[in-house]
């Protein structure tokens, strides 16, 4: 950044139906994206299932830097930066835990569930004019949750998490929480993580892409055509009535309903046949009532993405974590829901595996294609990817968001578009290097 202006012209390499190569290999471009889009948008942090009970603790990112989402001792959900206030150690080295202190290895400070600043060793070298209020963990400085999902901001300002969600993903996070008859997630069973050498976006865009599940998957597709006679290959060919949908602010999803309502593929027919299946439905039924019962049961979920680093797909929330250009982290957490018989939670993370899970049929091809593309890159005889089609066959729905057939770039158009207008607002240095911090009254501000 110079004088504040965006030393990059992204117009030029973001058109409305193709981008650049150099968008996912300019080192340049990846530090402008941690700035504005992981250090100061609303970015996915965790679940509050994840801490059910005061002391709970999971230690995680805000792109590139370490948080601690912690319920205290009150029952209040904190979003901690992990990080003495004395030396700048890391206080937390587990992933997940249950502690009324976090207690620095370094020098031996302590402090409580809450952040507050409970201990200094040797405290009396220190003088009068240090007070410990003046020094507890850094809350990350704006927290939201929505239906237990927990987001954080590293701004102190901007839109709310309200504005940033809008309406249309906040009915789809309905539907994939109703799932529940009490209407709440357990996102405990466990983590599938996994790493790739390319790009964070290429897995970002392959969430989202309709058109690939037939080349890709081809084989697992073929083996449940085996197994089961279904012939999955129909929901992603160039006939299918599914629809790629934007939701607005870079948000999308992949909409299967109206060809599941076309192939009865309606999971509220298919459930009393699956064990304990039917005692799900009649919970489902006296929960909602049967025609909203019979909606959440059609979308049986959702396949969405929230701007710019949760995806939910099947039964599972998926975190996309850049780690530098050309290195990125994901982790998946499968969702049980509560209030089911065993059976169903079972056969959700049975189905999971299969396809998601290390030794799954699906996920593992994906990866070959991310780190194929990042060699495709390093040719920049052409340097366009095209993301044309469907273009221009875009059509508004009557709910205000804009469809295109399942196989159209629609979904990819608009993360970029969303992409592009974050990366080109204003930029601030002072959110990477972190502003100078004013001290009550040190020993040597007094002097
Ligand atoms: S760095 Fe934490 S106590 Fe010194
Ligand atoms: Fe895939």
């Amino acid at each position: 950044m110079k004088n504040g202006q965006a030393k990059i012209d992204y117009n030029e390499f973001v058109k409305e139906d193709r981008v650049h190569g150099s968008m996912y290999t300019d080192s340049d471009v990846y530090q402008e994206e941690l700035d504005k889009i992981f250090h100061r948008g609303w970015v996915y942090v965790g679940h509050a299932s994840e801490i059910p009970n005061p002391g709970d603790f999971r230690v995680t990112t805000i792109g590139t830097q370490s948080v601690i989402m912690v319920r205290d001792e009150s029952g209040q959900v904190q979003l901690l930066m992990n990080r003495c206030t004395h030396r700048a150690n890391a206080v937390c080295q587990v992933e997940r835990g249950n502690t009324k202190i976090f207690r620095c290895a370094y020098h031996g400070w302590t402090y409580r569930n809450n952040g507050d600043l409970q201990g200094v060793t040797y405290h009396d070298r220190y003088g009068e004019w240090f007070r410990k209020e003046d020094f507890g963990l850094r809350k990350v400085p704006r927290m939201g949750m929505h239906r237990g999902f927990i987001f954080g901001s590293l701004s102190p300002v901007g839109i709310t998490l309200d504005e940033h969600l809008g309406q249309p993903v906040k009915e789809q996070l309905d539907l994939f929480v109703d799932l529940s008859p009490e209407g709440e997630l357990d996102v405990t069973a466990g983590t599938h993580k996994y790493g790739y050498r390319a790009n964070w976006k290429f897995q970002v865009e392959n969430s989202m892409d309709g058109y690939h599940p037939n080349f890709v998957h081809q084989t697992f597709f073929t083996n449940i055509q085996h197994r089961t006679g279904a012939k999955l290959t129909n929901l992603f060919a160039s006939g299918s009535t599914s629809l790629t949908r934007d939701l607005g602010n870079g948000h999308v999803m992949l909409d299967y309903r109206p060809y599941n309502r076309e192939h009865g593929r309606r999971m509220q027919e298919l459930l009393p046949t699956r064990p304990g299946g039917q005692a799900y439905l009649d919970a489902m039924i006296a929960r909602h009532g049967a025609a909203r019962a019979e909606e959440i049961l059609t979308a049986g979920g959702t396949h969405l993405f929230i701007f710019p680093n949760l995806v939910l797909i099947g039964v599972h929330l998926r975190v996309i974590r850049p780690v530098t250009v050309d290195q990125t982290e994901v982790f998946l957490y499968p969702a049980l829901l509560k209030g089911v018989p065993a059976e169903v939670n079972a056969s959700r993370l049975r189905g999971h595996e299969s396809f998601y899970g290390p030794a799954g049929g699906g996920a593992t091809d994906d990866l070959e294609m991310f780190e194929r593309n990042q060699i495709g890159l390093s040719a920049r005889v052409d340097p366009w990817l095209v993301l044309a089609r469907g273009f221009r066959q875009e059509r508004p729905d009557v709910d205000g968001t804009v469809v295109g057939q399942i196989t159209d770039e629609l979904t990819q158009r608009s993360i970029w578009r969303q992409w592009k207008k974050v990366m080109s607002q204003d930029g601030d240095t002072a959110a990477r290097r972190g502003k100078p911090r004013q001290l009550a009254a040190t020993a040597v501000g007094r002097g």
